[in-house]
């Protein structure tokens, strides 16, 4: 065994793990990267077909990237926030603010987002945003009222505990229940299981074929009638737009983000978007951009696509283009002026953490930025997505693949025992594990949530990259599922 593997399994406990698994086997250790690939101590290489965890963006070893952060080391690395403002990090405010508020994206360009406050990583995002906006509903409404929050069926929002307390998803959030203050949940679309939806399955994403009398949404506004009743409504609505990630990559159907943020405003609700997976062009032409359309401008936002403009916006992961950990809130003026005041009045936002506005993150995130917005990377972006779809395609040829759902460059592929009846596997098989596990042998490397397999290349994937990664899933579900555990 590689002496870095020896040393990992001395002494690393890896997140989301069964360490009793990872045990038994020598890991693989990754020594560098470059573009969509990654290459191990053996010097055997993979192809990142999950941007390592959803956070890269342009491919590793990126040259401008690299460069941006050599700029920033020879000048500093980390210089506090408390007490001190710093040049990237005022950049990226600025630039954020801009690309939050791109006029043409939203219906009604309101609320203007034009505050930032940075943290570390999705969880943090998420856990200042829940901070603010129940800090603001008690002061608009009173330092009496008990600001509630609701979010989606199977939602995930990160590992802190305020993130947690928004989460559905039992595995991960049951055990801490003692914790936890209480959410509620309200039904999020998944159309692929959804018993509203009368149609039988097809070889197609269920979104394509389904039939519903959109319950979804009016789930949605029962929900928030019957705590209006109760009392004054919904502090925030908590979502991911377009597609739930860790809930299973499970999209919504056009126009349910529109109509449920609308209902939510109605009720008054604020409106708080975890942009965590979904942000920095993700999502590409939300799957309704036509090939040949190479001029036009890609939201970088997956609720611009519904042009839905939220109260807080959450943003993480691929802010630095997948470099750096780093975390950003953007917020509106009036939550800002709600936290002003005399010194003595303690209004001020008591939260922060030690890097945060961190100086190497930001000289990266604006270098991503001033990637992301290229005109020849928005049409290669495209190019990928349409080739996505196309390659996805030839999966449907395995009876054990029940749905396939893509929602611009991120595509989830659910297994099932058959898929006419939409069977399950049982959880002890592990496939999406070990579906992953054939992967890996085939030098593909991504990770599954549950028995959906996730693909989510980096933007710099070439064609070529993608075949291979779909004929890897191709032939490692041919392999695990043909034969017997
Ligand atoms: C939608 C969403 N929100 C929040 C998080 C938490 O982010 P982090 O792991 O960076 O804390 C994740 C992580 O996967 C996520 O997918």
């Amino acid at each position: 065994m590689h002496r870095l593997a020896q040393l990992d399994r001395t002494y690393v406990w890896h997140p989301f793990t069964q360490m009793r698994d990872w045990l038994k086997r020598e890991p693989i250790v990754i020594l560098s990267g470059k573009g969509a690939v990654l290459r191990d101590a053996a010097g055997r290489e993979y192809l990142d077909a999950n941007a390592s965890i959803w956070t890269n963006l342009h491919g590793h070893n990126h040259p401008r990237l690299n460069a941006a952060l050599r700029r920033q080391l020879g000048k500093i690395a980390h210089s506090s926030a408390l007490g001190l403002a710093n040049e990237p990090a005022s950049q990226l405010a600025a630039q954020l603010v801009r690309v939050a508020n791109e006029p043409r994206r939203t219906a009604t360009r309101e609320p203007h987002l034009n505050k930032v406050f940075f943290s570390d990583d999705g969880s943090t995002a998420l856990e200042v945003a829940l901070k603010l906006a129940y800090e603001f509903t008690r002061r608009t409404r009173g330092p009496k009222s008990r600001p509630r929050f609701l979010s989606l069926a199977g939602a995930y929002h990160g590992d802190t505990v305020g993130a947690v307390s928004l989460g559905h998803i039992d595995l991960f959030h049951q055990a801490y229940g003692g914790l936890l203050f209480r959410s509620d949940q309200v039904m999020a679309p998944y159309c692929y299981r959804c018993r509203f939806n009368r149609a039988q399955p097809e070889r197609a994403d269920a979104r394509e074929y389904r039939r519903c009398r959109w319950e979804c949404v009016t789930r949605v506004e029962q929900q928030f009638r019957a705590r209006k009743k109760r009392g004054p409504g919904y502090a925030g609505f908590v979502f991911e737009p377009l597609m739930q990630g860790a809930a299973g990559m499970i999209p919504q159907p056009v126009g349910w983000l529109a109509r449920v943020t609308e209902l939510a405003r109605a009720h008054g609700a604020l409106l708080i978007a975890d942009e965590v997976m979904t942000g920095f062009g993700r999502t590409g032409g939300g799957g309704r951009l036509a090939l040949g359309r190479r001029s036009v401008a890609l939201p970088l936002f997956a609720s611009q696509h519904e042009g839905v403009q939220p109260d807080f916006l959450c943003l993480a992961k691929g802010l630095t283009g997948g470099y750096l950990p780093m975390a950003a809130t953007l917020t509106t003026q009036s939550v800002f002026d709600a936290f002003l005041g005399e010194y003595e009045e303690f209004k001020t936002f008591f939260h922060g953490h030690s890097y945060t506005g961190n100086q190497l993150g930001a000289a990266t995130a604006l270098a991503s930025l001033e990637l992301l917005q290229r005109q020849s990377g928005q049409s290669a972006r495209i190019r990928l997505e349409h080739a996505l779809t196309r390659e996805l395609q030839s999966l449907w040829s395995w009876p054990w693949v029940g749905d396939i759902r893509q929602v611009g460059l991120i595509a989830g592929v659910e297994l099932v025992r058959d898929w006419r009846p939409r069977t399950p596997f049982a959880l002890r098989e592990r496939v999406g594990i070990r579906v992953c596990e054939a992967m890996a042998r085939r030098g593909v490397l991504t990770r599954p949530v549950g028995d959906v397999i996730v693909l989510m290349p980096p933007y710099c994937t070439t064609l070529t990259q993608l075949r291979r990664m779909i004929a890897a899933l191709h032939d490692a579900i041919g392999q695990v599922l043909s034969s017997p555990v």
